[in-house]
């Protein structure tokens, strides 16, 4: 089973938003685990002191990494082989071939990173995987680690129904995904392409590739470029 460790400040944040939908009733049905170990009970000192200033002056605090390492080795045995991930908005980007990847394993032990950052000492000792979820700033990664949960939860086999089983949509095509109708067949003025309504699945499938590959362009050239359609 797909089993979650989150090392965090915050554990009061999980399940979170994870506990509802479509993530929480697999969690419910035991389709996946999660365990939360709180980096504070490692803390120093009467006050269980996590962070300190930063060698060489700045601003902010930094995770200590003898506090974080005592919690990872607490939490982790010798022989565990889940990836280690430390979420950082200076890590490696997460794509949806590092999804699969990690959901088809056995889970994911994961450092929610807090304050100006972790000593780099324990980056080096306990083997981190950095990742990060995109170019912006968050306080902290307790929410980058939701993200890369929900996106593993979701393809964990019994966790989607097989008729959403997502092959179809963005990214698992290597493109953006089509433009999407339901009914009313007009909405305020605006009716569905007249080639969905047709019956003619042929033509329906060179249209959805058609529109994927405009609003690719259009949007995400880099996509493009990456997979060799120009
Ligand atoms: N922590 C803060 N910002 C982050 C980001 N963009 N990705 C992952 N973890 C983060």
């Amino acid at each position: 089973m797909f089993h979650a460790a989150l090392f965090t400040l915050y554990p009061e944040m999980f399940p979170g938003p994870l506990g509802a939908s479509l993530s929480g009733d697999a969690l419910r049905r035991q389709l996946w685990a999660l365990e939360t170990i709180n980096i504070r009970e490692y803390g120093l000192g009467k006050h269980r002191a996590v962070d300190d200033a930063p060698a060489g002056g700045g601003p902010g605090m930094v995770l200590r990494a003898d506090v974080v390492a005592a919690s990872l080795d607490a939490g982790l045995r010798p022989d565990d082989a889940r990836p280690r991930l430390l979420m950082s908005p200076r890590g490696k980007p997460l794509t949806q071939t590092r999804v699969r990847e990690l959901s088809a394993g056995p889970g994911v032990a994961i450092v929610c990173g807090r304050f100006e950052g972790v000593d780099e000492r324990l980056i080096e000792t306990r083997g981190l995987e950095e990742v990060s979820i995109g170019d912006y700033v968050l306080s902290g990664g307790e929410i980058a680690a939701m993200v890369l949960l929900d996106a593993c939860v979701r393809l964990i086999p019994g966790v989607m129904g097989k008729l959403e089983s997502g092959s179809d949509e963005s990214f698992e095509s290597g493109l953006l995904e089509y433009p999407q109708y339901t009914r009313p067949r007009a909405f305020e003025g605006r009716e569905i392409p007249a080639v969905l309504l047709s019956g003619d699945h042929t033509k329906i499938a060179k249209w959805r590739n058609d529109e994927a590959l405009r609003l690719t362009r259009g949007r995400r050239p880099d996509l493009l470029t990456e997979r060799g359609l120009k």
